[in-house]
């Protein structure tokens, strides 16, 4: 019998047998997956680890207080909070093609962890969450022939020039074990049961060019929509509830004026791996009472639109 509490104690030994006396240099992205990776790897070597939570100014709202604040208040495990906003929302200027974006993202992701791992005196390891779905997706879609269909930031693709080797203690499990593991060790429910958020953040919820405006605008938009899931206690019946902001701006009116603003598209799917998906099937009422507070609140979006595409054919995230 499979227990949660022997993965830990078999990962523990594995990691220990891995690294040796090494130094690790682990990067928090805000999500599950690396928030128990990094908590059980601490829990192998200690001090040895170093996280640093990458902060590419592409998370959402209250993201990054919430993450330095578990790791240094409820755990106690030193973190290095590092703002590169300026540096990833700079190279994304005038990127729109997705897999661009994705690249762009992964690529800097590493040089950030390489210039820390010097600052650290030379990390010889790199810790990523990476999950199996992870895996799979970025080598073959499910049953179909062996083509990418999007470029996991977090998965292979390490320069050749980089030296450090990968530690991926999740590297076998599935979202709802990733959980289950976290609960064993001791993370708040919060956290474990928060939705997933990919590692390029909400540069893949802009279609077309990244700004900064863009994800302020963005970032409110989807505090919104989530405050009512978790009012409607909707929150925990969804794996994926996010908003995206359109390249499109369409006519409006509010009040005596005419508006011409973006659109924004509300996406909320129910799954078990993220492999494939359907539609959270919310109410007409419900969905009217978030476009109307996004559109009077969210200043640069006049519509909001619902995405009704299950996956496949649709993809969770759209780029
Ligand atoms: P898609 O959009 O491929 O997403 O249907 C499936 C699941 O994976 C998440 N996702 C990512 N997670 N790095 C991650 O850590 C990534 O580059 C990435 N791309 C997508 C997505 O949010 C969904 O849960």
């Amino acid at each position: 019998e499979w227990t949660m509490a022997e993965f830990r104690k078999t990962k523990i030994a594995e990691i220990r047998e891995q690294v040796g006396s090494s130094r690790v240099i682990c990067g928090l992205s805000g999500g599950v997956d690396s928030a128990v990776a990094a908590v059980l790897i601490h829990e192998a070597i200690g001090d040895q680890l170093t996280c640093v939570f990458v902060d590419h100014g592409l998370m959402r709202m209250g993201e990054a207080e919430q993450v330095v604040s578990l790791f240094r208040n409820h755990y106690n495990i030193p973190l290095v909070h590092k703002d590169v906003s300026a540096l990833f929302l700079g190279g994304l200027a005038g990127v729109t093609d997705p897999e661009a974006k994705r690249k762009f993202i992964g690529k800097t992701f590493i040089d950030v962890f390489e210039a820390e791992a010097k600052q650290v005196g030379g990390a010889d390891f790199l810790a990523q969450g990476t999950l199996y779905p992870d895996v799979i997706e970025s080598v073959s879609f499910t049953g179909g022939p062996s083509v990418t269909i999007k470029s996991h930031h977090n998965v292979g693709g390490l320069p050749e020039r980089m030296n450090m080797k990968l530690v991926e203690p999740l590297r076998e499990l599935f979202k709802d074990e990733v959980r289950a593991l976290g609960r064993e060790l001791g993370l708040p429910e919060i956290f474990v049961g928060r939705h997933p958020f990919p590692g390029p953040g909400l540069a893949i919820r802009i279609p077309g060019e990244v700004t900064r405006e863009r994800c302020d605008i963005l970032r409110k938009a989807d505090a919104i929509y989530l405050e009512e899931i978790r009012n409607a206690g909707l929150y925990d019946a969804i794996w994926q509830a996010f908003a995206v902001l359109l390249p499109v701006k369409t006519v409006g009116v509010m009040g005596d004026f005419r508006t011409y603003d973006s659109v924004c598209a509300l996406r909320a799917v129910t799954s078990t791996d993220g492999m494939t998906a359907d539609i959270y099937p919310f109410d007409a009422g419900f969905l009217s009472r978030v476009a109307t507070r996004i559109v009077n609140e969210v200043k640069g979006i006049n519509r909001v639109v619902y995405d009704y595409t299950s996956k496949p054919p649709g993809t969770i995230e759209w780029e």
